[in-house]
């Protein structure tokens, strides 16, 4: 019964790693790597240490940081740029209701609530632009509520 539970164990592992895989690899060029999330008080975005200064950040190498704050009925920044071959980490919260952070033509299409960070690291590697659109109903102007996002 011992070997039963070992060969469980490598098997949960393989499983475990083949999962991993498919799930870094989502889309030609954009490789989603995680989607992971904190939580922030709304009434204290303005002096987060992160979300006091929206926008892009570079971290080193090839890696950036962007900090966006959605609020009915736009985003802070509404325009983003990133080199080609960046591999970007977004940060994204709200300031009132839910709303959406979705970069089209990508798989980014996150939930963006109050009260909680979203976060999701992608690879740009082709110049491009792309539009940012709110995808959860958030009042009369959701509609209008968009972005955009530069691969230069
Ligand atoms: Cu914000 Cu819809």
């Amino acid at each position: 019964t011992y070997e039963k539970i070992w060969l469980g164990a490598a098997m949960a592992l393989i499983v475990g790693f083949i999962a991993t895989i498919t799930y870094g690899a989502v889309g030609p060029g954009i490789a989603m790597v995680d989607d992971d999330g904190g939580s922030i008080d709304p009434g204290e975005i303005s002096d987060h240490e992160r979300f006091g200064d929206t926008g892009v950040e570079h971290v080193g190498g090839n890696e950036y940081e962007v900090t966006v704050v959605a609020q009915a009925w736009s985003y802070s920044p509404s325009e983003i740029e990133v080199p080609a071959g960046s591999e970007v980490t977004f940060y994204v919260t709200s300031r009132d209701v839910t709303h959406s952070f979705s970069v089209v033509g990508t798989n980014v299409n996150t939930m963006v609530v109050p009260g909680q960070i979203s976060e999701m690291t992608v690879e740009f590697d082709e110049p491009g632009e792309y539009g940012i659109l709110c995808n959860e109903y958030c009042g009369e102007g959701h509609h209008t509520m968009e972005g955009k996002l530069t691969v230069v």
